[in-house]
């Protein structure tokens, strides 16, 4: 059964139907960051989840970890999107080799994504223990591409 907060949550993403182009349902949590339970409802799950399970670091992934924004020395993962290729970047020295890394983002769609993060950091010798997002597109197999790493959702949506 699922948590009671679980409803709440999922009722305050908006989504927005043909955004950015036509046939895609757009799966805007802006909505519920600014209801203020739903918000606090999701925080509260992901802590919950996670709160003893000696995380070190958790890893997001900003503005799709675009090439080229770092100043550092960089280590970077090519990953495919629905057209072509992107590139992720992170800081060398931004983590450290041992450490237990969680990946956190809004949505798993194809799972690139987030595999690229994970790639980025497993070749630094973090350990991944989980991914979390709090929407997964299903149909899109983007759970199969992260492997047997356990990816934690709390909503799903088609
Ligand atoms: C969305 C979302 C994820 C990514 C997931 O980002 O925020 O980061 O798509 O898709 P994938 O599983 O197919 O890789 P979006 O492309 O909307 O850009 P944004 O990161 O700037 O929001």
């Amino acid at each position: 059964q699922q948590d009671p907060r679980i409803a709440g949550i999922s009722s305050a993403i908006r989504v927005i139907p043909n955004f950015p182009k036509p046939g895609i349902m757009f799966q805007d949590i802006t909505t519920m960051l600014l209801d203020t339970k739903a918000f606090k409802d999701t925080i509260d799950l992901f802590v919950e989840r996670y709160r003893d399970k000696n995380i070190s670091v958790v890893a997001g992934v900003e503005a799709r970890g675009k090439p080229n924004k770092l100043p550092g020395e960089v280590i970077s993962e090519e990953y495919s999107l629905e057209y072509g290729t992107d590139k992720m970047e992170m800081h060398v020295g931004a983590v450290e080799a041992g450490e237990r890394a969680l990946v956190i983002d809004d949505l798993i769609a194809t799972g690139g994504t987030l595999c690229a993060a994970v790639k980025l950091l497993e070749r630094v010798g973090v350990n991944v223990v989980e991914c979390a997002c709090v929407i997964e597109l299903l149909g899109l197999k983007g759970r199969e591409r992260l492997g047997d790493r356990p990816l934690f959702v709390l909503v799903n949506a088609t």
